[in-house]
């Protein structure tokens, strides 16, 4: 397709090339003038219309190209938009979600960071807890420990005096067998010294015993060397009465120890009842110089030696001195309150008996 340049520059060269061969036309006379300014005038306007005509409708074809061109831009623009459009909604789509993301992400966090600093609360809590605990076991256990070894101290004390009561008797006695053992279910030493100085002391004539076991040989022993007199064990448990005849017999002690079997019987006092020795093995027995009040065992009943007094009180001498062992335990206790309220008993100031390992009380008449 010729420009429009080239049209204009054809139609001047038709143009000027009409005007010059009109001019000739007319300078050969050939056309008159007018004639010949008329066909160029004509020919001009023949080609100045041509021109606008060519030119509008290259004017056209270029808008309508242009017009094209633009549709078409319009239908990319379009699409394009739709495209950034749907892009848009998923930049928004992304973006809620990324901030959908990060506000739970921002939450989880939180949550994260406050259970740490409730875990960190609890384990502060628990430590705390655990100090504490520390620190009170550390003082219970120093307490415990102050316990133990007053305790500890108590005992070897205690363990301390009985050695030096035994040492003691061992210097007063001279066993021709070995001895049975001391404390425990038997007397203690502390007791037994007190009763072998007290034969030593009194020299009663009649020593009764209930209970026997080991102190009806130590008395045995103390009556042969410093006594006169007798003594008679009482004993309820047949296995204990054999095996504390066999320690008699065994020291050679049968002519001044008696263990005379005494079963547990039904014994009255008012409304109240106990098990106590058969009055049948006491019946002979007159003028107690000692009672030693160590039997029966406490297992027979509540305060199981009170028949002791109300049952050989009358078969005691005046002078009449009874060793109550065990009387650190309340049930003694109580025994011997009731004693000394119903009976014209006193107790004898004894202060070594306040150390007794079990307690020991020493009661006697009062004067009439
Ligand atoms: C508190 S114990 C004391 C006996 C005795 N007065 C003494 O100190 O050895 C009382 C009872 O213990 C029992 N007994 C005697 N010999 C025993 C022994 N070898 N072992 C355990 N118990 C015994 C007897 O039944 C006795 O009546």
């Amino acid at each position: 397709m010729p420009t429009t340049r080239r049209l204009v520059v054809a139609a001047a060269a038709v143009g000027a090339l009409t005007l010059a061969a009109l001019t000739v036309l007319i300078l050969l006379e050939i056309l008159e003038l007018l004639a010949g300014l008329t066909l160029g005038l004509l020919t001009c306007a023949l080609g100045l219309m041509l021109l606008v005509t060519v030119a509008v409708r290259r004017l056209d074809g270029k808008a309508l190209r242009i017009d094209g061109r633009v549709k078409r831009q319009e239908v990319v623009l379009t699409k394009v938009t739709d495209a950034l459009t749907r892009v848009a909604g998923s930049l928004d789509q992304v973006a809620e979600a990324t901030e959908a993301h990060g506000s739970r992400r921002e939450e989880d966090l939180r949550a994260i960071r406050a259970s740490l600093g409730e875990d960190r609360v609890n384990t502060m809590l628990v430590r705390q807890e655990i100090e504490g605990a520390i620190r009170d076991l550390g003082a219970l256990v120093d307490t415990r420990l102050d316990g133990v070894q007053s305790a500890l101290a108590r005992e070897l004390k205690q363990d301390y005096r009985q050695i030096e009561a035994f040492v003691d008797l061992r210097s007063l006695i001279e066993p021709r067998a070995p001895m049975p053992e001391l404390r425990g279910w038997a007397a203690s030493p502390d007791l037994m010294r007190r009763l072998v100085t007290h034969v030593c002391e009194h020299r009663p004539g009649l020593i009764v015993e209930c209970g026997s076991g080991s102190s009806s040989v130590w008395l045995g022993y103390a009556v042969e060397r410093f006594g006169r007199g007798r003594v008679v064990s009482l004993e309820h448990d047949e296995r204990y009465l054999a095996l504390s005849r066999d320690l008699v017999r065994a020291h050679g002690l049968s002519h001044i120890v008696e263990v005379r079997h005494a079963p547990l019987r039904p014994w009255r006092r008012g409304e109240e009842s106990w098990d106590w020795y058969d009055e049948e093995a006491t019946r002979d027995l007159d003028g107690i110089g000692l009672l030693l009040v160590d039997g029966p065992p406490t297992a027979t009943g509540p305060q199981a030696r009170y028949p002791a007094v109300p049952a050989l009180l009358e078969r005691c001498a005046k002078d009449v001195y009874i060793l109550v062992d065990d009387a650190a335990r309340s049930d003694e206790r109580a025994v011997i309150r009731r004693w000394l309220e119903e009976f014209p008993l006193e107790a004898a100031d004894h202060t070594a008996d306040h150390r007794a390992e079990k307690g020991l009380v020493t009661l006697t008449l009062t004067a009439p």
